[in-house]
């Protein structure tokens, strides 16, 4: 046979593999796992059809990521849970990472008090205490369905990492784009750089990782809290001037916090609440545009884009202003999240012209005044949903591995406001609520979002990577899924804009905005500014008519959907 015949049939057959995939994907009733790794979300359904729980399942994809997904699965870093269980309860577990005792306010401003963004992004003094180990072991003990052991949870990521596993585009793309990056540290040098650039089909080991995950499988939180890890984390951080010390990490716990709930026409929405500010910000934003009736609104249409600005422009206001970690501040999560304040907020409005931020301060309550990141979620047959939101703040985050120890370390204390009124890596600014102080949690944009029909059942779990677009990106899915009618995946895809006060701009993904609208948008007098990356990379599981439909970012993937149901 003509070689240009083989060719044609093997393409011809490819593409029958990937509808009948992509056919499976969609149709499936009996649980679905959403992860940005395929090998991360087949070890959740084999957890599943093992008999675990989405408990069970969400724990075992979590550590696989570490593995799989190591420029955001991690357990160096930190994330939150936001869940609803099969018999009606909400639930939240903030596992974010904390500022070492050792850490204060001034500490990434350099001589001239300014900002220094190398030693905030790039340092050991970047990372704060990890609490994914600690976050995913509780989740386990006390919503799994206990027939699983901790052995058996951690089996598969140990083995991932011990005999290797098949790099996909993406993630050989993503280990060659950092390579200048990995290689100002020994020891993730050692791990992530290979002689040549890495190709999809390449095999990577991560012994050290496996003997990591080994100890935590035997002794839990012991096993990474304390003892040989304990000891390998503090001298890398002795080593090169980071601030982590033993009693950090013998001191670290994972907190449960009342998730923030707020009501969106006949839904419920079910979010983080701080130290994230991606929960109540949704709700305050949800409250605002529940006034407009957007379903006659066109979706990246002049009218819905500014309608949108001016809501999110008012929210991330308040966000700078009034949102810390609630162990430090008082948060008004009552005021933010209250229908009365976004009908009073929304006087500010203006369905003619872009109000300028210079011109929105945060808001006050007159009466109550007291008061690379990645998104993973497991929905199973009896109704338990589980999302977690986690991350090491920047891809990799700072890029240092524990040296023997085989993990990467986060950076997030640059969520911090380091300076008072100067922007993060994300352009985030902020005040006294989170300025840095010890042992406390900066503040996240993580916004995992379960949505609960009028009989208290999840048809909906959500979530996103992409710092401070996060919150705007898990808005606007949810508008398409409850007022425009789209299905999850549909709702991911679709072209966003994205602004947050300041810098006072909308950001615009290309095939967001047509020509025309971009005019209409200048003549209300908005700055516009095409989005160099992505706005947001979203996960996340819908249930419809009793069948589970996953929803997976293609933005961020060179390998489409890498969800998996059954
Ligand atoms: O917690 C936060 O808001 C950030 N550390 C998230 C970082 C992020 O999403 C980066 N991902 N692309």
């Amino acid at each position: 046979m003509k070689n240009s015949y083989k060719n044609l049939i093997y393409l011809l057959l490819a593409i029958f593999a990937t509808w009948q995939a992509w056919e499976l994907s969609r149709d499936n009733t009996n649980g679905a796992v959403s992860s940005t790794s395929k090998i991360a979300s087949d070890v959740g359904i084999d957890i599943l059809q093992q008999g675990g729980n989405a408990f069970d399942a969400i724990v075992a994809t979590g550590f696989a990521l570490a593995v799989t997904s190591p420029s955001n699965g991690n357990i160096g870093g930190g994330g939150f849970l936001v869940a609803h269980t099969a018999d009606g309860k909400s639930v939240s577990l903030d596992f974010r990472e904390k500022a070492p005792r050792l850490s204060y306010q001034q500490m990434f401003l350099n001589e001239n008090g300014d900002y220094d963004r190398t030693v905030a992004l790039e340092s050991h003094k970047s990372s704060g205490v990890p609490g994914t180990v600690n976050g995913l072991l509780k989740i386990l003990n006390d919503y799994g369905s206990g027939k699983l052991t901790l052995e058996e949870i951690l089996a598969p990521a140990i083995h991932y990492a011990e005999n290797g596993f098949i790099v996909n585009t993406t993630t050989a793309y993503s280990f060659n784009a950092y390579r200048d990056q990995f290689g100002k540290d020994n020891g993730t040098k050692k791990i992530f750089i290979k002689e040549n650039e890495w190709t999809n089909g390449d095999v990577i080991v991560q012994k050290d990782l496996a003997n990591t995950l080994r100890l935590i499988a035997q002794f839990g939180n012991k096993g990474f809290y304390e003892g040989k890890i304990a000891d390998l984390i503090v001298e890398e951080m002795n080593k090169n001037g980071g601030l982590i010390t033993k009693q950090d990490l013998l001191d670290y716990d994972s907190v449960y916090r009342a998730p923030v709930v707020g009501t969106y026409k006949d839904y419920t929405i079910v979010s983080m609440g701080p130290p994230s500010s991606g929960g109540a910000l949704v709700i305050q934003m949800l409250n605002t545009l529940e006034n407009f009736d957007l379903k006659s609104m066109k979706r990246n249409s002049t009218e819905f884009v500014h309608l949108l600005t001016e809501t999110q422009r008012l929210a991330y206001a308040d966000r700078a202003t009034h949102l810390g970690d609630p162990d430090f501040w008082n948060n008004p999560i009552e005021m933010l999240t209250s229908k009365e304040y976004a009908k009073e907020r929304l006087t500010l409005i203006s369905m003619n012209t872009a109000t300028p931020s210079s011109e929105i301060a945060h808001g006050t309550w007159k009466d109550k005044e007291s008061v690379e990141t990645t998104h993973y979620s497991v929905m199973d047959k009896k109704g338990n949903v589980a999302g977690i939101t986690t991350t090491l703040n920047l891809s990799y985050g700072n890029k240092k591995v524990v040296d023997g120890a085989g993990f990467l370390l986060n950076n997030e204390m640059d969520d911090f406001s380091s300076k008072p009124g100067v922007g993060n890596a994300f352009g985030l600014i902020g005040f006294d609520a989170n300025a840095i102080q010890p042992f406390k949690r900066p503040l996240s944009s993580m916004t995992p979002t379960i949505v609960l029909n009028n009989n208290n059942e999840a048809i909906l779990t959500v979530g996103a990577a992409g710092g401070a677009r996060i919150i705007t990106a898990v808005l606007q899915i949810l508008v398409s899924i409850l007022d425009h009618g789209l299905e999850i995946d549909e709702a991911i895809d679709t072209p966003r804009t994205h602004s947050q006060w300041l810098p006072d701009q909308i950001f615009y993904e290309k095939e967001s905005l047509s020509k025309k609208t971009i005019q209409e948008l200048k003549e209300l007098n908005h700055t516009l500014e095409p989005a160099k990356y992505s706005i947001a990379r979203s996960h996340g599981i819908q249930l419809k008519n009793g069948k589970f439909i996953t929803g997976s970012d293609k933005r961020g993937s060179r390998d489409g959907n890498q969800a998996s149901t059954y």
